[in-house]
């Protein structure tokens, strides 16, 4: 069977090696692929937006199934393109990528089905938003409404960065697309990453995992695509994932019924557990980058008989089964990511890590050598029983890993 994943980072090489190392059978093909990808399957250096060259690759090549992983081609309608020329294709539809393709549509959608989430404002009109503004306690959280890769969220301290944030989406106007912002309350509590296999009709969990978006130790400095991963972790609970369940994940079923969604692929829930239990930050209708890269790992079935029971809308005849191991994934940056970065560097000492797996996310391989070439370079990841020894043998391997102006969290797995 031949499998064509599009996209190029962590979490697609997660999806590459789980596949892969489930049989090896399977043969993998990615656009665009990585330098890690690279090693278990073919990249054909592609734009991933662009539909047509990505038909003629698969017609070619005879592909049987499409996974794919990032939010923008789903949200521009991959899967929709795809289906009508009768390919089985794992993603939802551009109608139902609205869940994360419009932080407004996600929100009216919440208020309407009595789901969890933070009160909020939505305007179109800067006045209006300044007038919300002036009357709202602080802090709040302002987010453009449309994708802005994970950075048009910003949780306000006071009046005048709030003012000037809002003068960038409508004035400046720094993101594409229709300007539009949610105005919310700021919820506090521990984040949470639940993520669902889902053909609408029914639903299987994944393990749950916390990501690490803030660049540095202790939850400080700027947010980031995210810097290592752990699952479960360690406030998870029988409790806490049956109140999920039936607060937040069965009420949204229901509304895809009742608003006719034929929803189909990977929904990720971003919650925030408060003291008055878990509340619903955003939808993402893809794989969590690195989400993936623990929760793979942990999966014992088979990845491609999930996605194609999802796609013929048969979930409700398979079972997962998981490991009851932890997962780890410490991320390792470019010096000054997420800010400005250089790339190119050597990447040393692959050859020397053990009882780790390393995905790999902007890299390149040039004259034989692995070179760095993006802000998230690698993640190295591990399993094991004991979380001790778990951070132990995940951070012996980040510290032999070596490049120029490495960066990562010295903390994943304890917060
Ligand atoms: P989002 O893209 O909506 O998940 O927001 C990105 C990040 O901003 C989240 O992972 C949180 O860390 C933070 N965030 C978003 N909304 C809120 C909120 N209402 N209260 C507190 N933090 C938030
Ligand atoms: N880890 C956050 C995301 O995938 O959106």
């Amino acid at each position: 069977m031949k499998i064509l994943i599009i996209g190029g980072g962590g979490r697609e090489h997660a999806i590459c090696w789980k596949i892969k190392s489930y049989s090896k059978d399977y043969e993998i093909f990615a656009i665009p692929g990585n330098g890690g990808i690279a090693q278990i399957g073919q990249c054909v250096k592609k734009d991933s937006s662009n539909f047509n060259e990505i038909l003629e690759i698969s017609e070619e090549n005879k592909i049987d199934l499409i996974i794919v992983g990032p939010e923008n081609p789903l949200s521009e309608g991959i899967v929709d393109f795809f289906k009508s020329k009768g390919y089985k294709i794992f993603g939802p539809t551009k109608k139902a990528a609205l869940f994360e393709s419009s932080k407004c549509f996600a929100k009216e959608f919440m208020k309407k089905y009595n789901i969890p989430t933070a009160d909020f404002q939505i305007t179109d009109s800067f006045e209006e938003s300044v007038k919300i503004i002036e009357k709202r306690k602080l802090p709040y959280v302002i987010k453009f409404d449309g994708l802005a890769a994970g950075k048009g969220v910003r949780v306000i301290e006071n009046y005048q960065e709030g003012k000037n944030y809002l003068e960038e989406i409508f004035i400046k106007k720094i993101f594409k697309g229709e300007t539009k912002v949610v105005i919310e309350d700021c919820l506090v509590g521990k984040e949470l990453s639940y993520l669902i296999f889902t053909d609408t009709n029914t639903y299987i969990p994944m393990v749950p995992a916390k990501d690490y978006k803030r660049v540095f130790d202790d939850d400080k400095g700027p947010n980031t695509g995210g810097m290592g991963c752990y699952s479960p972790p360690n406030y998870f609970n029988e409790e806490l994932e049956q109140e999920i369940k039936k607060k937040i994940v069965e009420p949204t079923l229901k509304g895809f019924e009742r608003e006719n969604i034929d929803y189909r692929g990977v929904l990720y829930f971003g919650l925030m557990i408060t003291n008055q239990g878990p509340y619903v930050l955003e939808y993402n209708v893809r794989f969590g980058d690195p989400e993936t890269q623990v929760i793979l790992p942990r999966m014992e079935s088979d990845l491609v008989e999930v996605c194609e029971s999802v796609i013929e809308g048969s979930l409700n005849k398979i079972n997962i089964k998981w490991k009851e191991e932890k997962s780890l994934c410490v991320i390792l940056a470019s010096k000054g990511y997420p800010g400005e970065y250089e790339k190119g560097k050597e990447i040393k000492n692959l050859d020397k890590v053990e009882d780790v797996v390393l995905f790999h996310a902007g890299t390149k391989l040039e004259n034989g050598k692995i070179l760095t070439d993006g802000g998230r370079v690698l993640g190295v990841c591990g399993i094991d029983k004991d979380i001790e020894k778990l951070r132990g043998k995940v951070y012996k391997a980040v510290q032999t890993i070596d490049f120029e102006g490495k960066h990562y969290r010295k903390d994943i797995g304890l917060l």
